[in-house]
């Protein structure tokens, strides 16, 4: 059996190509709508306080603007952020519970990375929610990791307050597109029965093979003086695993992620 809702989150593709079509206002408002009704960890069912809600959405809409978190954030190689007409930030907001709870004769202690999971987990939902709410109503939407990894310039750009750190961002427009959907994992590789099932090395291997057909179909498409193709060659790249790990996962990868996430986080005075 099948929904409209069921279509909508089965049929969602990352969009990187946009229309030039401003998204209408109350179009956007229900998308962010739909964030705001995501399930928010913090409270309980039972506790009459529900959701602590510790995130906010910043919308930029102004060309310059876009062009500019493009240059910042991607040295201007990121088209999407120019061509969606809406980019969506979503951050973890600790700094209005802190200035709600003291102001109320509370607490603001909220802080620390416990808190932190709390507020990023929230967050997160939200994020998604206004991803499937968007594509319901015929908009497409793209993630953009960037936004974690280059936290100094941020906090300024969108002046941020202490305790409130982007997490998430998606660039969102009408698409100008319709790639192909992304091959899943199969259900035996994710889905466990009661407790962990730990697949053996030969199932294991199998059940990336949708990926990995795809990968080397992508690889194929390569012309053979590709900055990719090379790359590989020089690395001995055979098959997807030993291109994730050796070329995108790499030491200096983690070393610099590391860093970037711990200084965010000491900036923006969350750890
Ligand atoms: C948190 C998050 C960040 C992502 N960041 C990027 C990104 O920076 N660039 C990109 O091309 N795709 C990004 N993606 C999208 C993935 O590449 C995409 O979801 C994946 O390839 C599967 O394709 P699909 O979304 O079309 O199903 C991101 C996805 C998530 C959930």
């Amino acid at each position: 059996m099948s929904n409209g809702c069921m279509e909508t989150i089965l049929n969602r593709r990352s969009i990187l190509h946009f229309k030039e079509d401003e998204i209408p206002e109350d179009v956007l408002n229900q998308v962010l709508g739909a964030g705001l009704r995501a399930p928010s960890p913090g409270g309980s069912l039972t506790t009459g306080y529900r959701g602590i809600q510790a995130f906010s959405i910043i919308v930029v809409r102004d060309r310059q603007r876009r062009a500019a978190l493009n240059k910042m954030l991607c040295d201007g190689k990121k088209e999407c952020i120019e061509q969606a007409p809406v980019s969506l930030v979503f951050c973890v907001d600790l700094h209005r519970v802190n200035r709600w709870a003291e102001l109320q004769g509370g607490v603001p202690h909220f802080k620390g990375v416990g808190v932190l999971w709390v507020a990023l987990r929230g967050t997160y939902a939200a994020a998604q929610n206004s991803v499937i709410a968007a594509y319901s109503l015929g908009l497409g939407a793209q993630y953009v990791q960037e936004i974690v990894w280059q936290p100094y310039e941020t906090l300024q750009f969108f002046k941020l307050p202490k305790r409130v750190l982007p997490v998430a961002m998606l660039v969102m427009g009408y698409p100008a597109e319709q790639p192909p959907l992304a091959p899943s994992l199969p259900f035996e590789a994710v889905v466990h029965e009661e407790t962990y099932r730990s697949m053996d090395d030969k199932e294991l291997i199998e059940s990336f093979g949708e990926k990995e057909k795809y990968f080397r179909e992508w690889v194929e498409s390569l012309p053979p003086d590709s900055r990719h193709r090379q790359a590989m060659d020089a690395k001995g790249v055979k098959n997807l695993a030993q291109f994730v790990s050796l070329m995108t996962y790499t030491e200096s990868f983690y070393r610099w992620r590391d860093d970037v996430v711990r200084s965010n986080l000491a900036m923006s005075e969350l750890e």
